[in-house]
């Protein structure tokens, strides 16, 4: 989408639509007062009013909407407003947009310009590349947005600039997330990065099957071995750890499809699974952004990829496998499998002596019981991460809500006859799942986020998100990533 910053009014600037967004209970100027009822539209966030002015030289169609208190308003209303002005673009088939603000924003140019221009990106973006027979009139979306601004126009445009950027990695990983099983398997995910690290200059290795058995992978291996789909294990380099430039590790569970093996899922609970590889996709998107934005980082992506069937040849529920990092493990439920995969990634990481290991899942059914869709659970080791974590899902709007890793829910998934089991029972669910990652990372500062929540929206909440992947994390992690080091 072609997207303009301009200084000036929208409402004197002419088009077939406008958007004017409103600060509850603000003066509007009398031109747009004197066309509804004041009753019918105070600005409260996400209301709206279409109006039809009739003056010449202005928007033939004006859509108000609100943002709620000025006190309150944050990047999070603005990105869905934007998204709100796209949206209504589309239904009426319009396709250049204008957009304005009723009176100054209290953010900073940069933020409200990425805010805006992550809104316009997203709130256009749908998954349709398997309908057919959709008319010109169904696929139709908005060409251009013109936002006017009366702030520093040049910082403004800074910030669409890495709004868009963002929003192409947000994108990324909503597309890997959306892609059919059959069409992404584990060796599909694996070209996908070996193409992503060309077109950006990133270090690509791709494990397969015999290089996962020759260097001892056996948490992989053991989840992918039911599949006639092989695992991989996937590593993504961006720069060089340095003075001043400290490693990040980003780590991604990448089931490309959960049946739940051998303890197979309800048909119900398996219908949205093509998704459990949503913490791939945020890492995957992550680092396209951390390129494109050149971060002055050493940042490395690691992810764990395969596909969890049950068959002759599937793990059982009583065996014990052998991580790469030596740990054994009782496998008790065979679709407590990402925690396996992970345990390899998360040994792998400290290769690089990283100096924080985040890492993502779309790990339990459990955190969806405690948090919802409205946040991911974060587990950490250490607390100064965990902040930083937290803030950037403030900031950003992908919210986290961090849960303890005390002792006592290590010791509930010890073994008897390994070095731990896979599943430490219903109490605790996500917790015990958190203390088992922790188990492989050594003592580098570690922080698990559990996206089985937010990862996918059957009915999205919010104008700049689409049905099915919600891209959760690539946001969340750009914003950790940009902060890092203040
Ligand atoms: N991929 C699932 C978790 C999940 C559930 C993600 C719903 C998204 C939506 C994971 O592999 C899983 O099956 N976890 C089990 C663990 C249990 C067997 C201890 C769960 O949460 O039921
Ligand atoms: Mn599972
Ligand atoms: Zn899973």
């Amino acid at each position: 989408m072609d997207i303009q910053i301009k200084t000036g009014s929208v409402l004197s600037e002419a088009s077939e639509l406008g958007m004017l967004a409103v600060f509850q209970d603000s003066e509007l100027p009398q031109e747009v007062a004197g066309l509804f009822e004041p009753a019918d539209f105070r600005g409260g966030a996400s209301e709206t009013l279409l109006l039809y002015p009739r003056n010449q030289g202005g928007p033939r169609r004006l859509l108000l909407v609100g943002l709620g208190s000025r006190a309150t308003v944050s990047t999070s209303t603005i990105r869905q407003a934007a998204a709100t002005a796209v949206q209504k673009a589309r239904a009426l088939k319009v396709a250049a947009v204008t957009i304005g603000v009723n009176g100054a924003l209290p953010l900073p140019g940069d933020a409200s310009g990425q805010a805006f221009a992550e809104g316009i990106e997203l709130g256009a973006y749908r998954y349709w590349h398997y309908r057919t027979g959709l008319s010109d009139d169904q696929i139709f979306r908005a060409e251009r947005a013109t936002v006017f601004v009366n702030g520093d126009v040049e910082q403004i445009r800074r910030g669409v600039t890495t709004g868009k950027a963002i929003a192409s990695g947000v994108i990324l990983a909503r597309e890997l997330v959306n892609h059919p099983g059959y069409a992404l398997t584990p060796a599909l995910l694996g070209d996908e990065a070996v193409t992503l690290g060309k077109r950006l200059g990133l270090r690509v290795t791709v494990r397969g099957k015999q290089e996962l058995t020759d260097e001892g992978f056996g948490g992989i291996l053991a989840v992918g071995k039911g599949s006639a789909n092989e695992p991989r294990f996937i590593a993504m380099e961006y720069g060089a750890a340095g003075e001043g430039k400290p490693t990040i590790c980003l780590v991604g569970k990448g089931l490309t499809f959960d049946s739940g093996g051998l303890s197979l899922k309800p048909a119900d609970a398996m219908e949205t699974m093509k998704s459990d590889m949503g913490g791939a996709a945020a890492v995957f998107g992550a680092m396209q952004v951390v390129a494109e934005l050149k971060l002055p980082l050493h940042v490395v992506g690691l992810v764990s990829s395969a596909e969890n069937m049950p068959s002759s040849t599937a793990y059982r529920p009583g065996d014990i496998v052998t991580s790469l990092s030596g740990k054994t493990i009782e496998v008790l439920n065979t679709d407590a499998e990402g925690r396996i995969i992970l345990s390899d990634a998360l040994f792998f990481a400290q290769r690089y002596k990283p100096d924080a290991i985040v890492e993502l899942s779309t790990l339990t059914g459990a955190i969806i019981i405690a948090l919802g869709s409205h946040a991911t659970g974060l587990m950490a080791t250490d607390q100064a991460l965990a902040e930083k974590i937290s803030r950037a899902g403030e900031t950003t709007g992908e919210r986290v809500w961090q849960l303890p890793l005390w002792d006592e829910y290590h010791q509930m998934i010890k073994s008897e006859i390994a070095d731990v089991k896979n599943i430490g029972g219903r109490p605790a669910g996500s917790i015990t799942a958190g203390a088992f990652l922790a188990a492989f990372v050594g003592d580098y500062p570690f922080a698990h986020l559990d996206v089985a929540g937010t990862a996918w929206a059957d009915k999205p909440a919010k104008a700049f998100d689409s049905p099915g992947g919600t891209g959760v994390g690539v946001r969340l992690l750009t914003e950790f990533l940009r902060n890092y080091q203040n």
